[in-house]
């Protein structure tokens, strides 16, 4: 392996429009190996009151769907909460390896079901709360799929039920983009004691879109996980409008987890009942 050799993103098609390139990638080009959830399991942080405003939502009736569940970082807050029934809902083989050893560990009353999908291909019944946590919507890549999403949680819900979702605002992301436009390297211990090296490097595709490019090596284990995801940069309106035409009313709109007033802040959480 060598360790020195510069990132080399794969970039998809580029459309010079400026428009977004209407790309769909749920997770990332190619699935997560062992490497990158565990990466991603020792560098996920909680936000502030993040754990708390997820496990709030639930009372002891509630049915609760988690899409993309991960590893789990969200599912034991909701899980603790012992909804009646908890779905988690997750994609990736190597995150449900690792969210399945977390859940020995969980205190709950809880009947959890794992489905193992995109939560766009499942069959699953009606639950009266769908959340959708920490900025994973923007991995939907178009505005017409994401819209299709809404309509696929709207159809899984029950009449007043409820969809929460957690998105990084535009300012956020264009920070983001700025301070990982030039290759940045940090480290990380995983739980074998491994240590990882990982690189993250991003690149600008149009106004609406940019490639996120993470590079994960471990020296010890001579090995490397590449993470190339189109993002979109979700605009709040947007979201509104689209959830509006899913048959959503925005009910309340929150600028962090302790849930203070919504404002051009990092964080956007919005909690739509589905009339
Ligand atoms: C940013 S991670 C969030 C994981 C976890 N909820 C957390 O808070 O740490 C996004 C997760 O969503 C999953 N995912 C992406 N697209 C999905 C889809 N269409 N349906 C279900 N899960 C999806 C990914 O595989 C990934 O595990």
């Amino acid at each position: 392996m060598k360790s020195e050799s510069p990132l080399v993103p794969v970039l998809p098609p580029q459309d010079h429009s400026g428009e977004p390139s209407g790309w769909r990638f749920a997770t990332s080009i190619g699935p997560w190996g062992p490497l990158l959830a565990e990466y991603y399991e020792v560098a996920r942080e909680a936000l502030p009151n993040e754990r708390e405003f997820w496990a709030s939502l639930v009372q002891p009736t509630s049915t609760v769907v988690e899409i993309g569940a991960g590893s789990g970082f969200i599912s034991k807050a909701l899980a603790e909460a012992s909804p009646r029934l908890l779905t988690l809902v997750e994609p990736e083989r190597e995150h449900l390896k690792l969210l399945r050893r977390a859940m020995r560990t969980w205190k709950t009353h809880s009947q959890i079901d794992i489905v193992e999908a995109f939560f766009e291909n499942t069959k699953i019944s009606k639950h009266n709360l769908i959340v959708f946590p920490f900025d994973s919507l923007p991995m939907i890549t178009s505005r017409k799929q994401r819209a299709q999403l809404y309509a696929a949680i709207a159809e899984r819900l029950v009449p007043g039920g409820k969809f929460v979702v957690h998105f990084s605002s535009p300012s956020w992301n264009e920070n983001y983009v700025r301070e990982t436009g030039r290759q940045s390297v940090s480290t990380y211990t995983i739980r074998s004691g491994h240590e990882l090296r990982v690189r993250r490097l991003s690149k600008p595709i149009s106004k609406a879109e940019f490639i996120k490019f993470i590079s994960v090596e471990c020296p010890e284990k001579q090995a490397r996980e590449n993470y190339v995801a189109l993002t979109a940069i979700v605009q709040e309106d947007e979201v509104i409008l689209d959830a509006a035409s899913a048959g959503f009313k925005l009910e309340s709109r929150f600028g962090d987890f302790k849930k203070n007033v919504f404002s051009p802040s990092e964080e956007v959480i919005f909690v739509f009942k589905k009339m």
